[in-house]
Parts: structure tokens; C-alpha cells; sequence
């Protein structure tokens, strides 16, 4: 066999219309090089989404993901969306206007370790405290106590040890059938996003997901829009 004709031989575990070369292998690989480029632009653009606002307050959301949240909210009318991480308070106040078009009862709890807003909406509950604290968790625990569907979003401190532990601590208040959705796992795929520190969100996902079966990931969730900061980042718990 010459060289020429062993390089057009592909691997046999690959199915034919993966083979190096083929049409639908390079549209594949040029359609994933414009994502990346245009998601590395839009990041730049918005200054990762620093500058973007909800009714005039700031909003530190992809708007394409705002969207699957919006959604998922009106999919599951949650009684109680426990939110971590407020800054100024344009997430929360974005759920609160959700319940109020959707004339459901809903309320948030949102929870930061320092306030940083002067906003205020009858349907939200501001909690000044660290996530992970155990005097946190107990007021987390009476405020969802007999709601009968809870989603949990977690958006604060993004390092792997804290979103882990916010994970485990907060996987109790997700009701069977709904969602925890771990925000920006984007920073450990993207290097300009990475904390100089440490990891962030995503190995500890892969972890929680290994070690609590009663969660799977709703890739079609994650991935609705194609670009997201939150791979990996829906996780279901499967009813009972
Ligand atoms: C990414 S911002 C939240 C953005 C907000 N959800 C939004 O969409 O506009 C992260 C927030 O987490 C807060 N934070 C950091 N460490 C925390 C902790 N241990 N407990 C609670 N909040 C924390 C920060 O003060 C900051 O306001």
C-alpha cells in the first residue's frame, strides 16, 4: 500500500459520514470555527454581558440564555426560584415580571453576600449572606418549605469549590421534576473567561453529576440557542 492511498483510508470505528475530509466533517468543523468566532466577538462585544439590562437595571445574562430561562419558567410555574448570587438585581427582578405576566404566585429568594441594588419588587426576597453558609440554608429551607415546584439558579461565586458545594447543599430544595441550572460553566472552556485561580464551574457539574444519579443534564436545554455560558449547566432531577 502506498503512502498516498493509506491516507485516504479513515478509521474503521468512524461512521462514513464522520471520515476525515468528507463534506459533512468540513462543514462541521467550519460551522463549529464561525461559533467560536462569533461567540468570542459577542463576549467581547458586551463586555461578556456587563452591560446589558433588564427594564433599565443591570443584567449579567446571555440574553440567548435568558431565553431558555423564560421558558423553563413558563414550562414549569415554579412557586419558588431560589437564585444565588443578586448584584443589582436585574435577574431577580426579570423573574418577578415573568410571574407577574404569568399571574402565577411565584416568589424568589435571591441571596448575595453583599448588597449591591436598590431594587425592590413585592414578589422578591432579598438575603444578605454567603450561599453556603449553614444560616443560609436554613432560611432557604423555610422559605421553599411546601412549595410544590422549587427551581434553584446558582450565579455566585463561580469557583469549583463553591459552585460544588452549592451544588450539594442546594440539590435538596430542587422538587422532583424541575431543574437547578449552575451558571457559567463557559469560563473553564473559554481561556479569557478562566479565574486566574482556580477552575470554575464546570468539573464541578462533572462531579455532582457522577455523585448524584437523581440529576441528569438536558443537553437539548443547555445547548437550545448553540451558544450558551452555562454548558452542562440544566440539571434535571428525575422524578420519583
Ligand atoms: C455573576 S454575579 C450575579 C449576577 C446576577 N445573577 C445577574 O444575573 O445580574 C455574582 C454575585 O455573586 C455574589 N457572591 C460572591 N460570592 C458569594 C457567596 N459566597 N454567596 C453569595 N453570593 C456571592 C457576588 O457578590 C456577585 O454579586
Amino acid at each position: 500500500m502506498t503512502s498516498s492511498s493509506h491516507s485516504r483510508v479513515a478509521p474503521a470505528s468512524l461512521p462514513e459520514p464522520e471520515r476525515r475530509g468528507s463534506p459533512l466533517s468540513f462543514n462541521r468543523a467550519i460551522r463549529s470555527f464561525v461559533e467560536k468566532r462569533f461567540f468570542r466577538n459577542l463576549i467581547s462585544r458586551t463586555g461578556n454581558f456587563s452591560r446589558t439590562k433588564w427594564l433599565g437595571i443591570h443584567i449579567r445574562q446571555n440574553v440567548m440564555d435568558l431565553w431558555t430561562i423564560q421558558e423553563t419558567i413558563a414550562e414549569l410555574k415554579p412557586d419558588v426560584i431560589v437564585e444565588t448570587g443578586t448584584l443589582e438585581g436585574g435577574s431577580s427582578l426579570f423573574y418577578a415580571h415573568l410571574f407577574d405576566l404569568m399571574g402565577t404566585a411565584g416568589k424568589i429568594l435571591t441571596i448575595d453576600i453583599q448588597k449591591q441594588h436598590n431594587v425592590s419588587h413585592p414578589r422578591v426576597t432579598y438575603l444578605v449572606g454567603s450561599s453556603t453558609d449553614a444560616g443560609t440554608i436554613e432560611q432557604v429551607r423555610k422559605f421553599v418549605a411546601g412549595a410544590k415546584t422549587v427551581l434553584v439558579i446558582l450565579d455566585s461565586d463561580h469557583h469549583r469549590e463553591h459552585v460544588k458545594k452549592e451544588l450539594d447543599l442546594y440539590a435538596e430544595f430542587v422538587t422532583p421534576g424541575s431543574y437547578m441550572l449552575c451558571q457559567d460553566g463557559v469560563m473553564d472552556v473559554m481561556p479569557k473567561l478562566r479565574y486566574p485561580d482556580g477552575d470554575g464551574p464546570l468539573p464541578a457539574i462533572q462531579d455532582f453529576v457522577k455523585e448524584h444519579p437523581e440529576f441528569q443534564v438536558d443537553h437539548e436545554r443547555c445547548e437550545r440557542f448553540i451558544l450558551t455560558h452555562h454548558p452542562m449547566g440544566w440539571l434535571y432531577r428525575k422524578p420519583v
